[in-house]
């Protein structure tokens, strides 16, 4: 149909890419499985992936992206024509769809607790209250399924506003207030008495903690954290400038992912610590432990317990919100592209699909559990290791260097070209590889 595509801004594609990476991989599981697994030996290992395997590979999604100016499917039968590969594609897109789905469920009680933070608060008389809330509105029915409904509802309506108007215009907003709000709150949670406790939880290096899976959740964290392997990296990236700087852009994401990662660290362990709570609650610490805490904080002083409850969901709420709708856009923009659709419908369409799935997801807990395992495990792994194969073996090393230098005009070293080529071909895949299958066994 021969529509124009729209284009992000110059901050603009930086801080859509950071508000895809910033979400509640950050808040809430880098804190835990750094804790789970050796503290600083955990943020040690984690860093090394980030700059030697993520980052690579987010540097291959992108540049496939932004040189077909394509959505995932047709930037591959783009650049080979009559292969397979676009079928790898579509199969990283259906992960997205996947997470997409019970990612919103996640975005409901984070919405739902941001909801009873104004209106209530929590019982500062019972540790298990916030337990008890969390356990009732995931087991009762109607109230969480509301939830994903509107989460789901407003991310849509950001894609439908498009990518100038809607994306990068919500980006615009949404990450400078996170930053702000999370600095405000690691700045209170480490004033907090006992404090010091959960540092050492989160910064003592215990090799001995740290275990073959605990590698390999490192490098599955550090992915499914800077959102490689879902074509949502080369679909924002395809909306990129000619003239971007396609390294910067990426570095410039990887650092402000894992900054927010280690502050979001600094927000709750301390605070979980204080509260004389033990961090083993996984996952669900953050909607169970976490509101006890500001009720205990609201009991010495209710508009302070309030504040801080409030601040602590909206965040939450803030950073899933720009995730999903990266999600959304890796969906919507292939329909739109493959089908000849309006976005609108395409769109509508997605709506409708992850209404679904997220509703099965929040009524069952095994069907969660099997999507998140699913995507995470399989489809963004195999979607990572497509796209960085594609750019590794199957394109051409002078295309690959012409996208990373913008057309040489860029002062890049060929020696800082070569490690990235030399890791996109030999060390990025096999270790993909590796962390695949010790995933799945
Ligand atoms: N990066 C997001 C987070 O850390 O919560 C999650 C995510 C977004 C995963 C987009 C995958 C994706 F395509």
């Amino acid at each position: 149909m021969g529509v124009k595509r729209e284009h992000f801004g110059r901050m603009g594609v930086i801080l859509a890419l950071a508000g895809s990476a910033i979400g509640l991989g950050n808040i809430w599981r880098f804190p835990y499985m750094v804790g789970e697994y050796g503290g600083a030996a955990f943020i040690i290992v984690y860093l090394v992936f980030a700059f030697l395997i993520s980052l690579p590979a987010f540097l291959a999604e992108s540049l496939i992206g932004r040189k077909t100016g394509k959505s995932t499917y047709d930037a591959l039968e783009n650049l080979a024509p009559g292969t397979k590969w676009k079928w790898l594609g579509m199969l990283a897109v259906l992960g997205a769809f996947i997470i997409t789905s019970y990612y919103s469920v996640v975005g409901g009680w984070s919405l739902d607790f941001l909801a009873r933070s104004v209106v209530r608060g929590f019982d500062s008389a019972n540790p298990e209250g916030a337990a008890v809330v969390f356990d009732r509105m995931t087991g009762s029915t109607i109230e969480p399924l509301l939830a994903h409904a509107l989460f789901l509802g407003f991310s849509c309506m950001i894609i439908v506003l498009g990518v100038r108007k809607g994306i990068d215009r919500f980006s615009k907003v949404c990450i400078p207030l996170l930053f702000v709000l999370i600095v405000a709150m690691m700045l209170f949670s480490l004033s907090l008495p006992g404090s010091k406790d959960g540092l050492d939880y989160l910064l003592k290096p215990d090799f001995s903690k740290l275990t073959p899976r605990g590698i390999a959740c490192a490098l599955g964290q550090s992915f499914f954290s800077m959102s490689i392997g879902m074509g949502v990296v080369l679909t924002y990236s395809s909306y990129m400038k000619k003239q971007q700087k396609i390294l910067a852009t990426s570095v410039l994401t990887l650092i402000f992912d894992i900054f927010f990662a280690v502050i979001s660290g600094f927000v709750v362990m301390p605070a979980v610590f204080s509260a004389g709570l033990r961090p083993e609650a996984g996952p669900s610490l953050v909607f169970e432990s976490i509101p006890y805490i500001f009720a205990q904080m609201g009991a010495a002083s209710p508009l302070l317990g309030r504040v801080m409850a409030i601040g602590f969901f909206l965040t939450i709420l803030i950073a899933a919100l720009t995730s999903e709708i990266s999600m959304i856009e890796s969906c919507v923009s292939m329909l739109m592209e493959r089908l000849h659709w309006g976005r609108r419908k395409a769109t509508w369409v997605i709506f409708c699909a992850a209404l679904l799935l997220g509703c099965w997801c929040s009524l069952r807990s095994n069907v969660f559990s099997f999507c998140d395992f699913v995507s995470s495990n399989v489809f963004m792994m195999l979607g990572a290791l497509a796209f960085t194969l594609f750019a590794g073996w199957k394109m051409d090393r002078a295309a690959v260097q012409n996208e990373f230098t913008n057309g040489g005009s860029l002062k890049i070293s060929s020696a800082l070209f070569g490690a990235f080529y030399f890791l996109i071909k030999y060390l990025v895949p096999p270790a993909i590889l590796v962390i695949f299958f010790t995933n799945l066994l």
